[in-house]
């Protein structure tokens, strides 16, 4: 399986990046993502520019570029959002740039509808350690947070469902899952 590395900050190189899709591709998941942990009158306005190039820019140049691809496979394709896409204090930026994943997800999920399946999968907090590369100090509530490992398979889990664009990703979720999947093995 052949990977590219880009920048998905650069035009450029997301510009190669969808030069070199496949005609054909039956799933993907856009899940590059970043964000800082700051009041927005903290912010700076090239590094708010560049979560908004990266969470929002370069998923729709994406989501563009993979159109015929996915629709030569009548595939499906995930978007990876946040529950803070509902307004989160002292993360405005973030918040705002995942609010418009989500948008883009149920705007491509109505207009791919019968050709592509579109999600919008919005993860609660996850222990990648995003959290504290973002600005965040650690306290109690980094032990808590979801599993990578259950994140990962409940996203893939949920690409492969019918109905409904968007999904949230919670603790309850991840154990229904794993409870359904223990009943069935
Ligand atoms: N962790 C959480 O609590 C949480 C909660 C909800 C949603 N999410 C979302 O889940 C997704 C994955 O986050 P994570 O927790 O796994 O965070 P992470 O460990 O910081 O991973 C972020 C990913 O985005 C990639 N990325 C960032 N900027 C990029 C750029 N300019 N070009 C190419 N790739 C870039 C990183 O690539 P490199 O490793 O090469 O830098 C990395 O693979 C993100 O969209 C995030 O917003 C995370």
């Amino acid at each position: 399986m052949p990977y590219h590395v880009a920048d998905l900050a650069d035009v450029a190189a997301r510009t190669r990046l969808v030069e070199a899709l496949p005609a054909t591709l039956d799933r993907a998941i856009l899940c590059a993502g970043k964000g800082h942990y700051r009041a927005l009158t903290e912010e700076v306005d090239s590094e708010m520019a560049d979560v908004v190039e990266v969470n929002v820019r370069a998923n729709i140049h994406l989501t563009h570029g993979l159109y015929q691809p996915l629709v030569a496979a009548s595939g499906r394709i995930a978007l990876v959002g946040s529950v803070a896409r509902k307004g989160a204090s002292t993360m405005p930026i973030y918040s705002a740039s995942k609010a418009a994943i989500d948008g883009l997800a149920r705007s491509l999920a109505l207009e791919w509808q019968g050709r592509i399946t579109v999600k919008a999968l919005h993860p609660g907090p996850t222990a990648t350690g995003m959290s504290v590369r973002s600005g965040r100090p650690a306290d109690f509530f980094d032990r808590i947070m979801l599993k990578p490992e259950a994140v990962a398979s409940t996203i893939l889990a949920m690409l492969e469902e019918n109905g409904g664009y968007r999904r949230t990703i919670s603790y309850p979720r991840i154990l229904t899952d794993t409870l359904l999947r223990r009943s069935t093995t």
